[in-house]
């Protein structure tokens, strides 16, 4: 598994540093109001679940599982929902948390259909944010890290399923996803 990576983009330090400062960020904007986090699946579990111990405060937490038309390297814009919220959000704060932002497709629908369940205010977290290919504008209040353009796995993310349980974000080697 560790062969098929070129190197290590984010290390398992930096990631802890930046997850407890997101975390602390979150906890203050918030205080006593209610929260719900809704975790993306399956890519922001391992980020989720670092930061929601990071939050020191009561939240309620949700999953949505969604998947993009198209293929794995790039998303079509479609998003399919393949499990939705096991409750309404009207009235809700609702703090979306993703593990990468690349076109901003994916959000930009997300969000899109999220806020036709008029919740109280609804904002994103992403850990990592890859500008260059943005197509889709999407407004993300807590940001982990900005990274070039690069196929990144790890701490979630995946190619083809693997990878997820890297606990570093490493960029791929470029011979994996070509030789396919
Ligand atoms: P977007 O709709 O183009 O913003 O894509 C977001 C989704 O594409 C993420 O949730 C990931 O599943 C996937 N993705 C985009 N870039 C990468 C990457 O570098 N590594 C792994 N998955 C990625
Ligand atoms: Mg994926």
């Amino acid at each position: 598994m560790l062969n098929d990576i070129e190197r290590v983009l984010i290390s398992e330090q930096e990631i802890a540093e930046k997850v407890k400062e997101l975390g602390q960020k979150i906890t203050n904007d918030y205080k006593n109001e209610k929260l719900l986090i809704i975790t993306i699946l399956k890519g922001s579990v391992v980020f989720a679940a670092d930061l929601l111990r990071e939050i020191k405060m009561p939240v309620e937490i949700d999953f949505m599982c969604i998947s993009s038309y198209g293929n794995d390297s790039k998303s079509s814009g479609v998003v399919k929902i393949v499990k939705d919220l096991n409750q309404p959000i009207e009235g809700v704060n609702v703090l979306v948390i993703e593990d990468i932002l690349d076109s901003g497709n994916t959000l930009s629908h997300l969000t899109e259909l999220l806020k036709t369940r008029n919740p109280k205010s609804i904002k994103i977290a992403t850990l990592l944010d890859k500008p260059d290919r943005r197509v889709a504008e999407v407004e993300v209040t807590y940001k982990g890290f900005t990274i070039p353009d690069e196929f990144v796995v790890g701490y979630g993310l995946d190619y083809g399923e693997k990878y997820r349980n890297i606990p570093f974000v490493g960029v791929l080697k470029r011979e994996v996803y070509e030789k396919e």
